[in-house]
């Protein structure tokens, strides 16, 4: 059996000495820790984080990625310079880039697809809105996004991560209830499935309003392989007793 994968987002947080406590507080409290980790820390202390994780378990990720190798294009970051700062994870098509930078299906899996070329695991954020919910279209919305980055990355899709994460759910407190959410990562496990014969391999995350009281229930479904993290990732006591719950 896979081990988990813990993921935090810091998001647009962050300070170089609030990072620099944060993550010396994970490295010291991580050793005893039985699964995968990483923190996707803004592009701007990519440097100073390498910096801090040297030599510790825990990997280093990105939160976004241009879907263009190089050249002009202004305010973006290539695949290349990630590497350059040990990145290891990209985060590809967060809800908030979809909502806010008008992301589309295509373009998310363009970028997983660099990403993958430049030897960086994206995870490929997926979800469905309140509205979509409601209407009883969240299978439809989750498979659609998921089968975009199927078709452009083809067998290669066992590389990637995946991590399902209900928009209603972000940063709201509201958890989908374990049920709700093993129920569409089994729906994304076997699209996978149906795409390669690799798809055990592939990480399903769960994310939105994860925190230390609800993650072990919910990390416990037969097809939640990890949690992605957002607001309890920034203080190191939760995002170390999600970590602690994260057993095989
Ligand atoms: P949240 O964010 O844990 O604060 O809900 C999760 C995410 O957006 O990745």
């Amino acid at each position: 059996m896979k081990k988990k994968l813990i993921a935090g987002n810091w998001k647009m947080n962050g300070s170089l000495a609030s990072n620099e406590a944060l993550v010396q507080a994970l490295v010291a409290g991580a050793p005893k820790a039985d699964c995968l980790m990483a923190v996707c820390v803004p592009a701007p202390y990519l440097a100073q984080v390498q910096k801090l994780l040297a030599g510790s378990v825990i990997a280093l990720g990105a939160q976004d990625v241009s879907q263009h190798e190089s050249g002009a294009f202004t305010g973006e970051t290539s695949v290349g310079m990630l590497r350059e700062f040990g990145a290891r994870y990209c985060l590809v098509g967060h809800s908030e880039r979809r909502q806010y930078h008008g992301e589309t299906d295509p373009v998310v899996a363009l970028k997983a697809q660099r990403a993958l070329a430049g030897g960086v695991t994206p995870i490929v954020c997926v979800g469905e809105t309140l509205a979509e919910r409601e209407a009883g279209r969240t299978e439809d919305v989750v498979k659609r996004q998921l089968a975009a980055v199927i078709h452009t990355n083809g067998h290669c899709i066992s590389e990637i991560v995946v991590a399902y994460e209900p928009v209603w759910a972000i940063g709201t407190g509201k958890t989908a209830t374990v049920e709700q959410a093993q129920q569409v990562h089994a729906v994304l496990r076997a699209q996978l499935h149906a795409a390669t014969p690799h798809s055990d391999r592939v990480h399903i995350l769960y994310g939105g309003s994860m925190n230390a009281a609800n993650a072990a229930q919910l990390l416990a479904q037969a097809d939640i392989d990890g949690g992605l993290v957002g607001g309890a990732s920034l203080k190191a006591p939760d995002f170390l007793s999600i970590i602690a719950a994260a057993r095989y």
